[in-house]
């Protein structure tokens, strides 16, 4: 009975990571497996909050140290596809400048996925705005 329920469990588990590779592609896959940059980071001095229109949060955290982000991480309530978005976001924001990072888009983490399917490409951009937001706030700061 547990060998045949394990049997069933594995097959399925298979068969939603095949579906998700052929629909997302393997750079999506490999992401969405092993998410890095995840989770709340010790000592940020930016931090970015945004809901998407979707109704899903994302959080990130950035700390700047002189002139360039050399720490970043997000969390977000919303979809693998918001995930995947929020690790490339704060992947692409490292060793830049708050300039550099304002230059980031959504298309760029879309054009590293190969692309997304309509409904997730929201996501790529909801991660670079709360990106952005968080360089916004680091910024406030120093200006007080
Ligand atoms: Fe809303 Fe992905 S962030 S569906």
């Amino acid at each position: 009975m547990s060998d045949s329920f394990d049997d069933f469990a594995r097959d399925l588990q298979n068969q939603i990571y095949e579906d998700t590779r052929k629909e997302y592609g393997q750079v999506f896959f490999d992401r969405w497996l092993k998410p890095t940059n995840m989770g709340k980071m010790d000592n940020f001095n930016g931090y970015g909050r945004i809901t998407g229109i979707c109704g899903d949060t994302m959080e990130i955290f950035i700390r700047f140290e002189k002139e360039k982000i050399k720490g970043a991480s997000f969390q977000t309530d919303g979809c693998g596809s918001s995930a995947v978005c929020g690790s490339f976001a704060a992947e692409l924001a490292l060793d830049k400048n708050a300039d550099e990072v304002m230059e980031i888009n959504g298309e760029q983490i879309l054009q590293i996925l190969g692309g997304l399917p309509e409904d997730d490409r929201h996501c790529a951009f909801l991660a670079v705005e709360t990106l952005h937001e968080s360089v916004n706030n680091y910024m406030s700061k120093q200006v007080k």
